[in-house]
């Protein structure tokens, strides 16, 4: 029978680069320690990168309501990003024209525009200066307004988050992402919800964290709990590599590699510690399984039948009878985390229904050894549960304080131990192995931004 299935983009899966493939040599896997250390690189980051780029500055479910603002803050530099009447979330810096006083600080409503407090001159939601104090009085004329209004940033959503580029002449999104943009939309992030978003400062660099969501290769010295559902095997792990982003996978199987069916299953029945939202599949999983169990008890899956696969018809069928629209996404993507990474800070391992983030920013005190990781976790919600589950925003004061799910907390105990090693003056490279190719590859990237030379053609 010939399939009539439209091709999903999630199949590049099939055809993606596996590490065999890979010619490390095409990049540098000695990466220097004075970009995690040293200030001046910090400076250098913040002009040719950072001012440069486009930046997930949130969700857009944040300012769900017209006049709805929040302030973005990027090292000393200060956005914010306003809903205007239009719907349009629209951004400036966050500094009045008239003597430059902060307009706006966290979150807030103001429906009617923004109000400065300092000599009352107000902008409405597009940013045209509006209204001047004692205008006639001041020789302020409608003429002269015109060149006052709030300064511009650009701004554009995609996949339920807004994306920020300081430069209000960047590129649009859409060319700054490429390729990324076809092959994540089948995943319906913008139907998503928030179900925990975090944020904390952490005393390591803001690319210590990037590095530790770009390999595997850490899972069995700090996640060893993974192994049971997760082996970065090179013969089934994916990459792909763009021009600034990347994409990785190392599928949720681990039959006939080290464990035994039972603790296969074992290993899926704990996958919500990690991954919450595959809770609501395993009933249907559990069903599945016991139809291939015989009298005895003992599990007899077919040719070809494995408990990924299972996983995989159990997710389909429990989220699309919730009422998700799954039919874009492959069946690896049922079971399977795609590892993300947008440059410059944006880290997303995603599956069918659900998502984790990390962002990481640099500290806006500018010192290296510090920066903040910011967990946004979204998840598709039946209607019915959306009120029950939703969350507020945590800003972690107290270090520690805040208990991730495992894998995260294991990270985040891991990440300022490597800084400190960092730091010792005669280490003054880091060297990659193979696994950690993605590694390589960002930091690429960044060093074409710093020499100033970027472009927008693919590498496939
Ligand atoms: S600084 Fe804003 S009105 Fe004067
Ligand atoms: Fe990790």
């Amino acid at each position: 029978m010939t399939t009539t299935q439209p091709v999903r983009p999630g199949e590049w899966f099939d055809t993606g680069m596996g590490l065999d493939d890979i010619d490390a040599g095409q990049f540098r896997m000695d990466i220097t320690t004075d970009r995690y250390t040293d200030p001046e690189y910090v400076r250098r980051e913040r002009d040719s990168i950072w001012l440069r780029v486009w930046q997930v500055a949130g969700r857009e479910s944040e300012l769900p309501e017209v006049g709805d603002w929040k302030e973005y803050q990027l090292l000393d530099q200060s956005f914010i990003l306003i809903r205007g009447k239009d719907r349009q979330i629209r951004g400036f810096v966050n500094a009045c024209r008239h003597r430059g006083n902060t307009l706006c600080h966290g979150k807030g409503n103001s429906k009617r525009g923004i109000l400065c407090q300092y000599h009352l001159w107000s902008y409405d939601l597009e940013g045209k200066l509006k209204g001047v104090l004692r205008q006639e009085e001041n020789d302020l004329t409608a003429l002269d307004k015109q060149g006052l209004g709030l300064l511009p940033i650009s701004a554009e959503c995609f996949a339920g988050f807004i994306f920020l580029n300081p430069n209000p002449d960047a590129e649009p999104l859409a060319e700054y992402l490429g390729e990324v943009m076809d092959l994540l939309s089948p995943y319906h992030l913008d139907e998503m919800d928030i179900v925990l978003d975090v944020r904390e400062a952490l005393d390591c660099n803001w690319k210590v964290v990037m590095d530790a969501f770009e390999e595997g290769y850490h899972i069995s010295g700090i996640h060893p709990e993974l192994l049971q559902v997760v082996m970065v095997d090179p013969s089934t792990t994916r990459y792909r590599f763009f021009d600034k982003h990347s994409v990785s996978c190392a599928p949720f199987e681990v039959a006939g590699i080290k464990y035994g069916l039972e603790e296969q299953l074992e290993g899926i029945m704990k996958l919500p510690e990690t991954f919450p939202s595959v809770t609501a599949s395993l009933p249907r999983f559990q069903e599945l399984i016991g139809g291939y169990r015989d009298e005895t008890g003992e599990l007899k899956l077919p040719d070809g039948t494995t408990p990924r696969t299972v996983l995989q018809t159990a997710t389909r069928e429990t989220l699309t009878g919730m009422g998700f629209d799954v039919s874009g996404l492959t069946d690896a993507q049922m079971s399977d985390n795609h590892g993300w990474v947008l440059f410059p800070n944006f880290f997303m391992t995603v599956r069918a229904g659900e998502a984790t983030v990390i962002l990481a920013q640099p500290h806006e005190s500018g010192d290296p050894h510090k920066c903040y990781w910011h967990i946004i976790s979204v998840m598709w919600l039946p209607d019915e549960y959306k009120d029950a589950l939703r969350t507020d925003h945590i800003e972690v004061e107290e270090p520690g304080s805040f208990k991730y799910f495992l894998a995260l907390q294991q990270d985040y105990e891991q990440m300022p131990r490597q800084q400190r090693g960092l730091r010792n003056n005669r280490l003054d490279h880091m060297s990659l192995v193979k696994e950690e190719v993605v590694i390589a590859h960002y930091h690429s990237v960044v060093d074409r931004y710093l020499s100033g030379a970027t472009t927008s053609e693919d590498r496939q």
